[in-house]
């Protein structure tokens, strides 16, 4: 089956604050949605990019110069939700109607996250002939947990059987919509793709990535991307 990829870019950045929503801001002369997008679009495995941009700034035409699609690989962007999951859940609708399969796998990816590696891309899609049931970037917790009481230490979380999600998560693309959906009717809280898919009784791969797949989301991670980037390049 082929292989899509939704980029969810709808938010408006409440925690990083300032003017313009994060995934516009620059990082190394170019939109951190852009290099979010940057993996997907030059990867040959990978049909099809929808991204999902705030309604606001649909209209814009500027759009498409800045994010560097020499493959013709993205689509038309599409509008997206109140929440993360809405988003995600209106660009699988669009994939759909557009022509996509229900079998077909759709990798979702943070448009905040724009230090992916190409050798973690590949590491999972190398993962899903053996994943029927998706599959997530994903490392070990490295530090000690505490689980908090009013301000203070109530006790020390057993930390061997604990993971940290990243994106992208890979889902064959109907069950991750349906899920999506019931989860929506249900008033589920789902903070990524997996826990739309726990709720159905799936059990995710966990595919160990690399820890410096950050997501941006305080003003002290836009600087630290830009490091991670540069670190990547040498
Ligand atoms: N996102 C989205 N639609 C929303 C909310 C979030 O497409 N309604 C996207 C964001 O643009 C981001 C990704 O989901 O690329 C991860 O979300 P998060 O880091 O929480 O971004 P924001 O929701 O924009 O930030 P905040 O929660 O601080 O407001
Ligand atoms: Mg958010």
């Amino acid at each position: 089956g082929r292989i899509w990829a939704v980029v969810p870019a709808g938010g408006s950045g409440r925690r990083f604050g300032g003017g313009l929503p994060k995934q516009y801001l620059l990082l190394h002369g170019r939109p951190v949605l852009a290099h979010a997008l940057g993996c997907f679009l030059g990867h040959p495995r990978i049909t099809g990019v929808q991204l999902v941009l705030p309604v606001a700034d649909l209209a814009r035409e500027d759009w498409r110069a800045c994010l560097g699609d020499e493959t013709g690989r993205l689509l038309p962007p599409v509008a997206g939700g109140a929440e993360r999951a809405d988003s995600v859940g209106l660009g699988l609708q669009t994939l759909l109607e557009q022509g996509a399969a229900a079998t077909d796998w759709v990798l979702v990816h943070d448009a905040a996250r724009p230090c992916l590696r190409r050798e973690d891309l590949d590491l999972l899609l190398g993962s899903l002939a053996d994943a029927p049931q998706g599959a997530l970037l994903a490392l070990p917790v490295a530090d000690t947990l505490k689980r908090e009481d009013h301000g203070r230490v109530l006790e020390t979380v057993e930390r061997s059987a604990l993971w940290r999600a990243f994106t992208p998560q890979a889902f064959p693309l109907g069950a991750l919509a349906a899920a999506l959906a019931d989860a929506a009717q249900q008033g589920w809280k789902v903070t990524d793709e997996a826990s739309a898919m726990e709720r159905q009784g799936w059990r995710p791969l966990l595919v160990r990535g690399h820890g410096d797949n950050i997501k941006v989301t305080l003003p002290e991670d836009l600087p630290l991307a830009a490091a991670i980037l540069e670190a990547q390049w040498k």
